[in-house]
């Protein structure tokens, strides 16, 4: 990808101005998977993948942005643009309803810029924009998230807007849920803008605080691409939320203190779990032991336990695979691979699931190894070429002085 001094020559060669410069990482999750709309807990950590933004400000209303991935210019009156592309977006739209709307690049900072204006930021001169990123896409590494994160933090510098970190990542899901349509909880967002180098982050979803897990050293992140693309913004995801959402009113009718899943307990499940449709009553099976997968996590990364932490790993991908059924083929054989793998502490999928990546805990000595291992036992059981990365956990978002 472009480094940040030749984004800048970029953005100075289409719009003659120079532009600030903004960063915003992509994440993997290391442990804690559709626990954050459950009010629950997660560990992320941010990667060395990220979106990279060059704004300017205009004085006639416009967003122009040009992708350099894409290599796409668009250029929009935001007024009545973000009107008109927020109405098509809605539900029950025509559009969605005849099955014609389709998800744009652009979406991700329109809608950022949208949910900015809702909060009351100044947008209505507009922006230039020059974005590019290598954070993978639809490989369930949040590049959705660090494009609108990258953008919040551009658009808030070039108009000297201040705002907490938690609120711009509350203002990003925002744009994600009401904007793009896509049903996310706040996860990517919150570790996009407070990661932190060499630290997981682990997150109580429901009051929004976070406590720093350093990465003990003798271990390094390995990722692997199953080259399956999955998509938020398609129907599963939307779906296990509804599942979810069912499973977690029954339980309230018995308990009226679960506002969400993080306030129910195995003990909840053994006595209504009955009344549940049986994939309803799995899904809340997950989320509920998923958070107290997350908390011991927690104490095993402290207490620089990582065999106790792959283990968690390990029942983490059992659960998700069997009780959440949102693994593929493709991941189970990458998992399979990698547990039998020497070096390897733990395997699982990252993300929302239904192909996407791997998260594997390595230890230090044994990436290249392990990551040589992993593409040939992949290609010879699929015959796919698997992506695999090392990285580093790395800062949250920032501007970038040249
Ligand atoms: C996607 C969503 C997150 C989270 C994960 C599953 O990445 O964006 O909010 O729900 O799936 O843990």
């Amino acid at each position: 990808m472009q480094t940040p001094a030749e984004l800048a020559a970029l953005h100075f060669a289409s719009y003659n101005v120079p532009g600030q410069l903004y960063s915003a990482p992509g994440r993997v999750n290391l442990i804690g998977e559709h626990t954050d709309y459950c009010d629950g807990f997660v560990m992320p950590a941010a990667i060395d993948f990220s979106t990279l933004i060059a704004i300017s400000p205009r004085t006639d209303g416009h967003l122009v942005a040009n992708s350099v991935n894409f290599n796409q210019r668009v250029d929009y009156p935001l007024d009545p643009y973000l009107e008109h592309r927020f109405a098509e977006r809605q539900p029950n739209s025509p559009a969605r309803r005849d099955g014609t709307l389709t998800t744009h690049w652009s979406d991700y900072p329109a809608g950022v810029l949208w949910a900015l204006r809702e909060a009351g930021v100044p947008i209505e001169n507009g922006f230039s924009l020059t974005i590019v990123g290598d954070v993978p896409l639809g490989a369930g590494l949040s590049s959705s998230a660090s494009v609108e994160v990258a953008t919040a933090f551009a658009v808030l510098g070039a108009t000297s807007y201040d705002m907490p970190l938690n609120k711009i990542a509350i203002l990003c899901r925002r744009a994600e849920n009401a904007f793009v349509g896509a049903n996310v909880g706040i996860m990517d967002q919150f570790v996009s803008c407070c990661g932190a180098q060499d630290h997981a982050v682990m997150i109580d979803c429901r009051s929004l605080e976070y406590t720093l897990a350093p990465i003990p050293p003798d271990v390094r992140i390995v990722i692997c691409n199953s080259m399956v693309k999955h998509s938020v913004a398609g129907g599963e995801y939307n779906t296990r939320r509804a599942e979810i959402e069912e499973g977690t009113a029954i339980l309230r009718a018995h308990r009226p203190e679960i506002k969400a899943l993080r306030d129910a307990t195995v003990q909840d499940l053994a006595l209504w779990g009955h009344e549940m449709k049986p994939n309803v009553l799995r899904r809340c099976r997950h989320v509920i032991t998923e958070d107290d997968r997350v908390l011991a996590a927690v104490e095993a990364f402290r207490a620089s336990d990582l065999t106790r932490f792959g283990e968690l790993m390990h029942q983490a991908q059992a659960s998700f695979r069997d009780d959440f059924e949102a693994s593929c083929p493709e991941i189970d054989i990458l998992i399979d691979l990698a547990n039998k793998q020497p070096g390897c502490f733990g395997a699982r999928l990252t993300g929302g699931g239904f192909g996407g990546c791997t998260v594997n805990l390595v230890a230090a000595t044994h990436p290249a190894a392990f990551t040589q291992a992993m593409r040939a036992g992949y290609l010879a059981a699929t015959g796919i070429t698997a992506d695999i990365y090392t990285s580093r956990a790395s800062a949250g978002a920032h501007a970038i002085t040249l």
